[in-house]
């Protein structure tokens, strides 16, 4: 066979093999349009998942009579006349390519009307690109595509769609990703002639909260917080979901950038990144995010379906898009900013734990401080070592452990007249020797003492390790460990990886080792024990020259080990100090295996288990 140029429906054709996947597809190409076009509503309407009918009709600025044929011929834009503004493309098409590849491979009729026109013009196309002659219509302003039969004739690609019903939720989640794209537009989705969504334009953030819990489902805000950072010309709005509120799959992450919504490695590794050590093994985050920057950094030429861009400082979005979702990670501890934010909105009917408190700004009396419950005379000492020695939340009681507390309030810091009260409010007795139960202003709240003990261990041991010092502190008594071989040679080999963590261990025998410091973060805790269970974790992670690089974990591990064991009798000063220091450090609503380390209970929740009120 001789070369020759191929017909232009079957240049189409082939051009709609990357274009037009299936009929989500399509929508995203035909919304995408919508938008440039200026549009403030949109009605789409789906049949047979789209296989059979995907019309849409918009408001916006339309198209010219004389251009209509055009619009539907292969390489034809509005959008761009040169390099010079692909590099810097406002508009989500670009291309000229979606109409025709549509067009070329269905049943498709576009009808449009501009302003200043008495009419509308329909054009009937199938990608031949022959001269269309335009046909009146009694259209208002704006464009209405139809696209009937998707892949009619092309049988081959048509076999690949799958049922009605799939297609349609395929349709569905396109629509909500572009639906959350544009507050400013109002979306109708009718399927098979049965509404789905119907949404006016959000333009306050109360409707756009509407709409993402419309979207999202409403425990979705409840459980997130919001982003707003900007940095060297770039800028993140949006809202990230609670570690604590994760999901088995990532199907609740939605990106953009400038509008645009994308897919893109470095995006989803620098969220991963901000995440890292707060979430729970496997699990994934729930997240909308808007990135906006210079779109000359941005190259949207990328992707056959424009689904990935590249940046060009692809090293500084890292960095900015970690530092700014790190940061609003971090904050997530029950200070009154977060919790003014987060002011109780659950209706009193719905019964839900949330893990962010209400507080208000009331002052708590003194009376309100409980006295504690009297101590066993013989308890062991505690293996517990908040923010400074525990010595120091009991000074004022007695000089020694194992005495009786009869009553609480003289030995805590008295609340100042003028002071609020703290967020986490004041212990009232700790339950089942596991959890903390504490009346705050607006509730109580429930603290697994474990949980939140290990996270603030964890931050501050990190804090100490990354700054090159881990206090340590010299045993009066140094003390023999009966250990594995295999233990004994790790704790010999890494002496120095030990001293940094604030463990002085020497090798005295095959079997046995003795630990001469200890970190002070941990003093007073069963040094034999915690030694044991490090070196077995280590052994179990494998002690490698990645170490290091793991060090995170292997400070994780050891947080938890050295953290108040659930069945261990805490006093109200030891839990008081427990909480304040929990408001203290970051991170601290989830413990270092993104396990919630509290939950409240409002006044109103409470009212509503007993039907006061009602
Ligand atoms: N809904 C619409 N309202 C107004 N004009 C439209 C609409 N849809 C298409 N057009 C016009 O038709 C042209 C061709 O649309 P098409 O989607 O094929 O290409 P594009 O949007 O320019 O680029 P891309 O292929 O990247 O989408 C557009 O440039 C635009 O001028
Ligand atoms: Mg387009």
């Amino acid at each position: 066979m001789r070369i020759h140029a191929l017909a232009p429906q079957l240049v189409n054709q082939i051009a709609a093999g990357e274009v037009v996947e299936r009929p989500a597809s399509v929508l995203k190409e035909l919304l995408e349009n919508c938008f440039d076009a200026g549009a403030s509503h949109i009605r789409i309407e789906i049949e047979r998942g789209g296989a059979g009918l995907i019309k849409i009709r918009d408001n916006g600025r339309g198209i010219e009579k004389d251009d209509l044929a055009l619009a539907l011929a292969r390489h034809a834009t509005s959008k761009i006349n040169s390099l010079q503004d692909l590099e810097q493309v406002l508009t989500l098409g670009f291309r000229g390519e979606a109409l025709p590849s549509i067009s070329s491979v269905s049943r498709f009729s576009l009808i449009s009307r501009v302003a200043d026109s008495d009419c509308a013009w329909r054009v009937q196309a199938d990608g031949t690109e022959e001269d269309l002659e335009p046909q009146p219509d009694p259209h208002p302003l704006g464009t209405t595509v139809e696209v009937r039969d998707l892949f009619y004739n092309t049988p081959a690609r048509r076999k690949f769609l799958k049922n009605d019903k799939t297609e349609f939720v395929h349709i569905d989640t396109l629509f909500k990703r572009m639906a959350l794209s544009r507050f400013d537009i109002g979306f109708e989705l009718i399927n098979n002639q049965r509404e789905v969504f119907q949404f006016k334009p959000a333009l306050t953030e109360p409707e756009q909260q509407q709409r993402i819990a419309k979207i999202f489902g409403a425990e979705f805000l409840d459980n997130a917080v919001s982003v707003d950072f900007s940095a060297s010309g770039m800028s993140l709005s949006g809202w990230v979901g609670l570690p604590t509120f994760s999901r088995s799959q990532q199907d609740q992450q939605y990106f953009y950038v400038n509008g645009r919504l994308i897919k893109d490695r470095l995006v989803t590794h620098a969220i991963k990144q901000a995440y890292h050590d707060v979430l729970f093994h496997g699990r994934h985050s729930v997240y909308v995010l808007y990135l906006e920057l210079d779109p000359s950094y941005v190259d949207v030429n990328a992707h056959p379906q424009k689904l990935e861009v590249r940046f060009r400082e692809g090293r500084s979005v890292h960095d900015f898009l970690f530092k700014a979702l790190h940061r609003s990670l971090a904050d997530v501890r029950p200070t009154p900013s977060i919790i003014e934010n987060k002011a109780t909105e659950t209706s009193p009917a719905v019964v839900e734990f949330t893990p962010l408190v209400a507080a208000s700004d009331a002052s708590i009396s003194r009376e309100k401080i409980y006295p504690s419950r009297v101590i066993p005379a013989q308890q062991s000492p505690l293996p517990f070592n908040v923010e400074a020695p525990i010595q120091t939340y009991t000074q004022g009681v007695s000089s020694n452990k194992g005495h009786q507390i009869q009553e609480a309030p003289a030995i805590i810091e008295p609340p100042e007249l003028s002071a609020k009260t703290p967020p986490l409010g004041y212990a009232v007795a700790h339950l089942h020797d596991v959890y903390i139960l504490s009346e705050t202003e607006q509730g109580v709240i429930l603290v697994d003492a474990h949980a939140a003990h290990e996270r603030i261990t964890y931050e501050r041991f990190k804090r100490e390790y990354h700054a090159g010092a881990v206090p340590s502190q010299p045993l009066l008594l140094p003390i023999q460990v009966p250990v594995s071989g295999a233990q004994a040679e790790l704790a010999d080999d890494e002496q120095a990886f030990f001293m940094d963590l604030g463990f002085e261990l020497n090798r005295m025998g095959e079997e046995l080792i003795v630990v001469r410091s200890v970190p002070v973060l941990l003093s007073g805790i069963n040094v034999a024990e915690l030694v044991r269970d490090i070196l077995a974790d280590i052994i179990q992670q494998g002690m490698s020259a990645r170490v290091l690089e793991k060090s995170n974990e292997i400070l994780a591990g050891i947080a938890c080990h050295g953290s108040v064991r659930a069945n261990r009798y805490l006093t109200i000063p030891e839990m008081n100090a427990l909480l304040r220091d929990m408001e203290k450090t970051e991170r601290s609503g989830q413990c270092n295996h993104g396990r919630p380390t509290w939950v409240e209970l409002s006044k109103k929740e409470l009212d509503a288990l007993f039907l006061r009120g009602q």
